[in-house]
C-alpha cells in the first residue's frame, strides 16, 4: 500500500475582500488536505464563505494570510450555472477544442477535433453535439461540457461549486453518477461543495463543515452525518430533515 499523494494543502487561511478600512475577512483560519482521488465535501449555510474558499484557491480571491500549496496541475471549476461560463457565440466543438488551441505546443487541427470528440463521447455526449450552441443545450447536457473541458485541460482537480444545484433530482443523479465514474476512472480530486446534504453524503468520502468562514468539524461522511459533534453541524442535519 503506497503512500496517498496530496494533491492540496491549504494551511490556516485567511481570505476576505475589499481594501484597507473596508476590508471585510470572510475566511478565518482554514486548514484542508486533499488526497488524490479524494472526494472532501464542503457544507455550510448560504454566504459561509465557501464559494470564497474555492475562488481563494484558484488565486481569485487574495490570501491576507496562510498558505495555499498545489501538488498538481493549476484546477479547473466547474460552476452551478456553466452557462455564463459558456461562450454562447461559439458551437461546443470549438469551446471543446479552446484550451488546445491555448496550448504552447499547439496540435494539429484533426488532432484536437478528435480529442473534443472524444472527450464529449467520454461526459456522454454524441459528435452531433461539438455543433450545437450552448444554448441549445440543456442545463444538465451545459454542466457534462463544463465538466468535459475539466477534463482536456488535464486537470486532476475539480473544484465543483454547487455543480448539480440548478438540475432536476434525475438530471442531478446522472451527473454525480459521471463525476463520480470519472473519478474513479481517471483519479480525480474533487473539492464538492454544496448545500444539499444528500448530495454530499451520496458523493463524498469526507466532509467539512463550514459556518461563518471557519471550519468547525471535519471527518468522514459517515462519521460527521451520523454523529456529529459541533452544535452547528447537529443543526444542519436536523435543518435538513
Ligand atoms: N466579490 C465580492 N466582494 C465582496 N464581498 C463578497 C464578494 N463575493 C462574496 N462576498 C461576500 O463574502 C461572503 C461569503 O460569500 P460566498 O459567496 O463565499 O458564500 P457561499 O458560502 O458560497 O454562499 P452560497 O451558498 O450562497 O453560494 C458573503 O458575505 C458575500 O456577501
Ligand atoms: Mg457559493
Amino acid at each position: 500500500m503506497g503512500r496517498k499523494s496530496t494533491v492540496l494543502e491549504v494551511r490556516r487561511l485567511c481570505a476576505g475582500y475589499g481594501k484597507r478600512k473596508k476590508y471585510r475577512q470572510v475566511l478565518f483560519d482554514v486548514d484542508l488536505c486533499l488526497d488524490r482521488g479524494e472526494i472532501l465535501g464542503l457544507v455550510g449555510e448560504s454566504g459561509c464563505g465557501k464559494s470564497t474558499l474555492s475562488k481563494a484557491i484558484l488565486g481569485f480571491v487574495p490570501a491576507k494570510s496562510g498558505q495555499i500549496i498545489h501538488h498538481t496541475s493549476r484546477p479547473q471549476m466547474v460552476f452551478q450555472d456553466p452557462f455564463s461560463s459558456l461562450n454562447p457565440g461559439k458551437k461546443i466543438g470549438w469551446i471543446l477544442e479552446e484550451p488546445l488551441r491555448m496550448q504552447k505546443d499547439r496540435l494539429p487541427a484533426g488532432e484536437r477535433r478528435e480529442k473534443a470528440v472524444t472527450m464529449a463521447r467520454r461526459v456522454g455526449l454524441d459528435e452531433s453535439f461539438l455543433e450545437r450552441y450552448p444554448g441549445d443545450l440543456s442545463g444538465g447536457q451545459r454542466q457534462r461540457v463544463s465538466i468535459a473541458i475539466s477534463l482536456i485541460q488535464g486537470s486532476e482537480l475539480i473544484l465543483a461549486d454547487e455543480p448539480v444545484s440548478a438540475l432536476d433530482v434525475t438530471i442531478q443523479k446522472q451527473i454525480m453518477e459521471l463525476m463520480l465514474g470519472l473519478q474513479e476512472e481517471l483519479q480525480l480530486s474533487y473539492l464538492f461543495i454544496s448545500h444539499d446534504l444528500d448530495v454530499i453524503y451520496q458523493m463524498c468520502d469526507r466532509v467539512m463543515v463550514m459556518q461563518a468562514g471557519r471550519i468547525v468539524e471535519e471527518g468522514e461522511v459517515e462519521r460527521v452525518f451520523g454523529a456529529p459533534e459541533h452544535p452547528y453541524t447537529k443543526e444542519l442535519l436536523a435543518a435538513s430533515l
